[in-house]
């Protein structure tokens, strides 16, 4: 389970024998998930011409671009070129991350969302926060508050056994980058909102919490905890 909530979705392509290091090395490509509810399903709150972009434009051109950046790091690998791997680190992390980020964003949303938290996980916000409003409210803020693009998360920190709130730039990913096990997560770059928004992004914010999936929130503490 834990291995399905924190990796992104892939599929086993081909296997290519590299003659050089003498083995078999696996090929691994990933794909874009499909969504289990329409464009429009987040209507009015998130609407369809966004939802279809970010979809099918963006998220699938970090696709892309991912397969494209391990590609070349397979190559850099194989001839044993660590300049060349380093040089391919910020567009593994920028589009590796936007692979991520995305992939749990729309299991994050639902037209059946909205409403509170319920069970472990409520339990976990009014002992961490002292009420759903707080978290809403401590998390609203954070996301808001992010300079340029980036992402407001609520993570778990398997250290302290406490959930967190926390804000990346760019695609950084949560894990990757700080640690904490992604819970939720709420883009911020203007293609989320800006067809809709505009330049209103606490409009926007508020506006997600009414098609949050809590029960997806609550799969990902459980996976977490284990
Ligand atoms: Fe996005």
């Amino acid at each position: 389970n834990l291995f399905v909530y924190q990796t992104v979705s892939t599929c086993w392509c081909a296997a290519t024998v590299t003659p050089v290091l003498g083995m078999v090395a696996a090929r691994w490509k990933h794909s874009l998930p499909d969504l289990t509810y329409d464009y429009g399903a987040l209507e009015p709150h998130i609407n369809a011409e966004i939802m279809q972009l970010h979809h099918s434009k963006h998220h699938a051109t970090y696709v892309n671009n991912l397969n494209v950046t391990e590609e070349k790091y397979q190559e850099a690998l194989a001839k044993g070129d660590v300049t060349a791997q380093v040089s391919l680190q910020p567009a593994l992390r920028f589009n590796g991350g936007g692979h991520i980020n995305h992939t749990i964003f729309w299991t994050n949303l639902s037209p059946n969302g909205g409403g509170e938290p319920q069970g472990e996980l409520a339990a976990a916000i009014n002992r961490d926060f002292g009420s759903f409003q707080a978290l809403k409210d401590k998390m609203s803020a954070a996301t808001v508050a992010v300079q340029g693009s980036g992402w407001g998360w609520l993570g778990f920190d398997k250290e302290s056994g406490k959930l967190r709130i926390t804000a990346c730039p760019n695609q950084d990913p949560l894990q990757g980058t700080t640690g904490l096990v992604p819970l939720l997560g709420i883009d911020v770059w203007e293609h989320a909102y800006y067809l809709q928004y505009k330049n209103v992004r606490p409009d926007y914010v508020k506006a997600i919490w009414n098609v949050i999936n809590w029960e997806n929130v609550s799969e990902r503490l459980q996976a977490a905890k284990k």
